[in-house]
């Protein structure tokens, strides 16, 4: 089949090489000129294990190539995927201006080149997004719509993307079901097929509910801080609970990246323009907003003041494995640092270039240990394995003092107690 993906973001460029590997002609096509020619180079523009490989791979074997324009890279396609950024509107709700530019790109391809084409919004939309681009391109008559909105998660977007969690599949037609069908053939997942609105909320219900389960372990650790309980033990006497389940029950500095943060908005926004308040959800963006303010509070407590103190900050990405800093939680932590007149010093294997055009005032070292050098105490925000695996002797050589506030839960809490290091852990005792 001859697909073409709009929008070669994390999820158009993941989308498009998982395809060209399943054996589609793929045509990639952003309207960013330069990453497409990054791209025609084999030069991934983002970091995501594994993914310029197999660019390489799905270039080389003919599969994939790249276009600036629909007009110039998509003529043939029977396929048009859309997975163009929707990005949080000034008043929460999801701005679609990049998809209906999308849509109205493919309004004139279709008037230049008519043909039976499907038209996949991949992109997160709110409920209703799907109906509205049908009536749109109805006009052009040939086209069928459909909703697949996408699950992976960024740090194994690849993984993600060729053996996904499921398939959802929002239609109104039999022919748009047997084109999707048909493109996903030899994919094992489970699938879901349903109208274009109950695809549209599944990602968008799918997404709160995670970050529901994220703030419901961070409020329980601020009880465990007081109580002195272990919120990790806490969580995983939860989570052996098939019902409840071991994932997304860690405790931490709250959730980020370029998903959670819009997407809880922005069904907040779709419910409040149908009158319903969803108050549980509310909860959810309140409490991850405080979570870092939360956690720097105790490590001011510790030190007194934050004042003219040296913090050595690790990690900055919103997760491992990725480069995206988009609502990262060290952003938060930051600025709160330098607000309150810290010397900061940071380290990320990736991150680190995007945080410095944000906060040039932080000193970035090229590995854990100089960011740790005469540091009175060290946060750890992202639990990068290289953060995360430290030579804990050369670290209680290289710091001030020894005092480590773990923001991941991810450092070994008691050997480091043991080794005389002060260890202060979200809800941990
Ligand atoms: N990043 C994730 O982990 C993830 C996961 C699931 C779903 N999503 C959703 O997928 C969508 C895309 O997210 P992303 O993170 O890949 O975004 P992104 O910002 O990384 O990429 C979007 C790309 O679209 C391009 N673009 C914008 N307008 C265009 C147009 N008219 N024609 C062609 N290209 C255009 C941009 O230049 C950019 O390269 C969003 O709706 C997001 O919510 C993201």
């Amino acid at each position: 089949m001859e697909v073409a993906v709009v929008g070669t973001g994390y999820v158009g460029l993941t989308t498009a090489v998982s395809f060209a590997l399943h054996g589609h002609r793929v045509t990639g096509v952003d309207v960013d000129a330069a990453k497409i020619n990054r791209l025609k180079q084999k030069i991934c523009p983002i970091y995501e294990p594994g993914l310029e490989e197999a660019l390489a791979r799905a270039i080389d074997s003919g599969a994939l190539r790249f276009a600036a324009s629909l007009k110039e890279g998509a003529r043939d396609a029977d396929v048009l995927f859309i997975c163009v950024g929707t990005p949080e509107a000034a008043d929460g709700s999801a701005d679609l201006s990049y998809l209906f530019a999308a849509v109205d790109d493919i309004r004139a391809l279709q008037a230049d080149v008519p043909k039976q084409r499907t038209v996949v919004i991949k992109s997160t939309v709110p409920v209703g997004t799907a109906d509205r681009v049908a009536a749109l391109l109805a006009a052009c008559g040939g086209i069928h719509v459909a909703s697949n909105p996408e699950f992976l998660r960024e740090g194994s977007a690849l993984q993600d993307a060729l053996s996904p969690s499921r398939i959802v599949i929002g239609a109104d037609a039999d022919e748009a079901f047997a084109v999707l069908k048909r493109l996903y053939e030899g994919v094992k997942a489970p699938r879901v097929f349903t109208t274009r609105a109950d695809a549209e909320l599944i990602k968008y219900a799918s997404n709160a509910f995670l970050a529901t389960k994220i703030s419901f372990m961070n409020e329980l650790a601020r009880l465990c801080a007081v109580l002195g309980t272990d919120v990790q033990t806490v969580a995983r006497g939860m989570g052996l609970d098939s019902r409840i389940g071991p994932e997304f029950l860690q405790a931490g500095l709250g959730f980020g990246g370029s998903c959670f943060p819009k997407d809880t908005i922005a069904l907040l926004q779709l419910a409040k323009q149908h009158g319903v308040s969803l108050s549980i959800l509310e909860k959810v963006r309140d409490l991850n907003a405080t979570q870092p303010d939360w956690f720097i509070a105790r490590l001011r407590d510790r030190l007194g003041t934050l004042h003219g103190k040296r913090i050595a900050v690790l990690g900055l990405a919103f997760k491992p494995n990725t480069d995206d800093i988009r609502e990262a939680p060290s952003l938060k932590v930051l600025n709160v640092l330098l607000r309150e007149g810290a010397a900061v010093s940071a380290y990320d294997p990736v991150a680190s270039p995007a945080v410095a055009r944000l906060f040039p005032q932080v000193t970035y070292a090229s590995d854990p240990y100089a960011a740790l050098q005469a540091a009175d105490a060290a946060v750890l925000v992202t639990e990068w394995k290289q953060c995360v695996d430290l030579d804990w002797q050369q670290v209680k050589a290289v710091m001030n003092a020894p005092v480590l506030f773990d923001g991941r839960n991810a450092w070994p809490a008691d050997a480091l107690s043991k080794a005389g290091f002060v260890y202060v852990g979200v809800g941990r005792s």
